[in-house]
């Protein structure tokens, strides 16, 4: 095998209460990439379609995350990435993260499997950071082991994957501004209250249980966020619109995407879903900015090979 072909899903981190620790896998949208071995030593980027990314490998996320594994494998050979691009940087369902755990993704089928998914993730940590100058793996995750995960800790890196509901699909709205993540952690609070930190630890914990037990109304009553979101929220346009309308037509719970301007919706059955979605669709309207919306199964496999 000397190429694969891969669709790198997108990706809601943080899930409301989770704030750089949880994340899911979506199925409706992702990058596709393709990954090639060459003769010739070394990491180059050939392709990109979609969106206006940098070609210098040290520069785009794939780039910065391929290297890392590069150096540590030393392989008697180098790559080729080509990256055709769907989900839109900028938007908060882990765009950068798709690229990066794409490049080390496809490398490491190349190779045999050398690494497995937890080494891959470090990896694609290192792109990741270049796009919001701190290590994170909420999405990382997410699109490696598909699903729900929860980043335990860093440092050692330690992932858990929490299991899926069956009848959980998530609807995502992306206002059509871009929000990068570097200034949306700028704008977060150094420190935070006891109280809110009750209150958050408390959600998070539950959260964590509803989705084990099955409980989608401890989800829904789980996921609140009194930490990031009051900050966040204010740059996007609607937020409180989408959140009251997805709530009236039945959605478990309302929350960011990540750093934003992507808000998802949880919520039981895929006929629950096609109704908060037309009903947002409506109401966002008289807001005034063109968006995309998006009805997903939570994608419980994570990226893939599809050649
Ligand atoms: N946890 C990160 C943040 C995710 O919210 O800044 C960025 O997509």
């Amino acid at each position: 095998m000397n190429e694969v072909k891969l669709f790198s899903p997108a990706t809601v981190a943080n899930v409301s209460c989770g704030f750089d620790v949880l994340g899911f896998c979506l199925d409706a949208i992702g990058d596709e990439m393709i990954i090639r071995k060459t003769v010739e030593k070394g990491i180059k980027i050939t392709k990109i379609e979609g969106y206006d990314l940098p070609f210098e490998v040290e520069k785009n996320v794939a780039g910065v995350s391929a290297l890392a594994l590069y150096h540590d494998a030393n392989p008697d050979c180098g790559f080729e990435i080509e990256i055709y691009k769907h989900i839109k940087p900028g938007s908060g369902v882990g765009s950068s993260a798709a690229s990066a755990a794409g490049s080390v993704y496809g490398m490491n089928l190349l190779l045999g499997s050398p690494y497995s998914p937890l080494e891959l993730t470090a990896f694609a940590m290192k792109g990741e950071a270049l796009a919001s100058q701190c290590e994170h793996a909420d999405n990382i995750a997410p699109t490696l082991f598909g699903g729900f995960t929860l980043v335990k800790s860093l440092d050692p890196l330690e992932v858990l994957q929490i299991p899926t509901p069956a009848d959980l699909f998530a609807v995502v709205i992306h206002p059509q501004i871009e929000i990068k993540t570097a200034d949306s952690r700028k704008i977060l609070p150094e420190s935070i209250s006891l109280k809110n930190a009750i209150t958050q630890w408390s959600n998070v914990g539950s959260l964590i249980h509803g989705l084990h037990t099955n409980d989608y109304e401890l989800i829904s009553r789980s996921l609140n966020d009194v930490v990031v979101e009051p900050f966040r929220s204010q740059l996007i346009p609607g937020f409180e619109r989408i959140k009251r309308t997805a709530l009236e037509s039945g959605a478990l719970g309302t929350g960011i995407s990540g750093s934003g301007p992507s808000v998802f919706n949880l919520c039981k059955s895929e006929a629950t879903a096609h109704k908060i979605e037309q009903a947002i669709r409506v109401d966002y309207k008289k807001q005034e900015i063109p968006f995309e919306i998006y009805v997903s199964k939570i994608n419980l496999d994570g990226i893939k090979q599809i050649n």
